[in-house]
């Protein structure tokens, strides 16, 4: 921490409000880009009143969300209010989603607690009006764990659809050649090899991806204090496969906003929602209380 003495911020919420002179955004706010692609919204993903705030009436093709899982990292809750907070904000990406659209959502499982709250979340997911696409596996390269057990190196990501949303194949090829020959088969008389039979010369990503590296701190895209920041790799691997340029984006839970930066590449439009103060969650306790550590968090993004 030699180069970064700051502590977590919402640890230690003296320093949060000696830098909230800093910040540009007030609880509340919402910040348009000025060239119009673009907004990002100091608000609460499990309000409604926010969202509409946030979209005003623009549909968007794709939801992109990376909620807390109710891991140590974060806020913790019982598995079963912390299902009720999910089910609030998934039926505010769904009234905002246009007929046709997609959404992704990262979740975690506790191997120590059940491995909550990715089944809870799949079983609340039925009773809302998603159909289920693919339930996808990114390999993290350092994992956590004992020598007693598997070291957990996965990140889940479910993918639902409303309607018959775009899904561009090319998005899913990875940069990683193919080297395996076989796979013989008769085509028009012919036998043919493998190779000879596909698109690409690289391998389909498929719905287990190994070849997107973790964040860590030496890399150029790292936001300092984003304890949970996904690899741009990952959030543009979805854009492009779910939707086309100029559609609109939504990310409920941007921390370091790389999904707005991923969208920006992609020439997408991204609302998303900064909301990072640790107390959103319990929405009854007075706006002005989390303004007081929501602001100083703005000042360690990239946003
Ligand atoms: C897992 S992180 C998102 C990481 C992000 N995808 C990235 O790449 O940086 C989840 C974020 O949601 C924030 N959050 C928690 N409750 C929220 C709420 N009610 N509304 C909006 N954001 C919230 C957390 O503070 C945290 O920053």
């Amino acid at each position: 921490m030699q180069n970064h003495p700051l502590p977590r911020l919402d640890e230690v919420p003296e320093i949060g409000v000696a830098l909230q002179k800093h910040c540009r955004l007030q609880r509340g706010e919402v910040w348009a880009d000025p060239s119009g692609k673009h907004r990002v919204g100091c608000l609460d993903a499990s309000l409604w009143e926010d969202s509409q705030k946030l979209v005003g009436g623009d549909a968007a093709q794709l939801a992109l969300h990376d909620p807390p899982y109710n891991l140590v990292a974060f806020e913790k809750r019982g598995v079963g209010e912390f299902v009720d907070w999910c089910r609030r904000w998934v039926a505010s990406t769904n009234r905002v989603l246009a007929n046709d659209a997609s959404l992704y959502v990262w979740i975690g499982a506790d191997q120590n607690e059940g491995f909550q709250p990715l089944p809870d979340f799949i079983l609340m997911m039925r009773e809302i009006g998603f159909h289920p696409r693919s339930f996808i596996t990114m390999r993290n390269q350092r994992g956590y764990g004992t020598q007693k057990n598997w070291m957990a190196v996965r990140q889940e990501l479910l993918y639902y659809v409303k309607g018959s949303p775009v899904f561009n194949v090319e998005a899913e090829y990875t940069d990683i050649p193919k080297i395996l020959r076989g796979y013989y088969k008769e085509v028009n008389g012919i036998v043919t090899e493998n190779l000879e039979r596909s698109n690409s010369d690289k391998i389909r990503a498929g719905n287990v991806w190994v070849d997107i590296q973790q964040v860590f701190y030496r890399m150029e895209e790292n936001v300092n204090g984003c304890y949970a920041q996904k690899p741009l790799k990952s959030c543009e691997r979805i854009i492009r496969a779910s939707s086309n340029p100029g559609d609109l984006v939504l990310d409920y839970f941007a921390h370091s906003g790389s999904t707005l930066i991923s969208a920006e590449i992609l020439g997408r439009r991204c609302y998303t929602i900064f909301g990072d103060w640790n107390i959103s969650v319990t929405p009854e306790k007075p706006a002005g209380k989390t303004a007081i550590r929501l602001q100083p968090r703005l000042n360690k993004t990239a946003i």
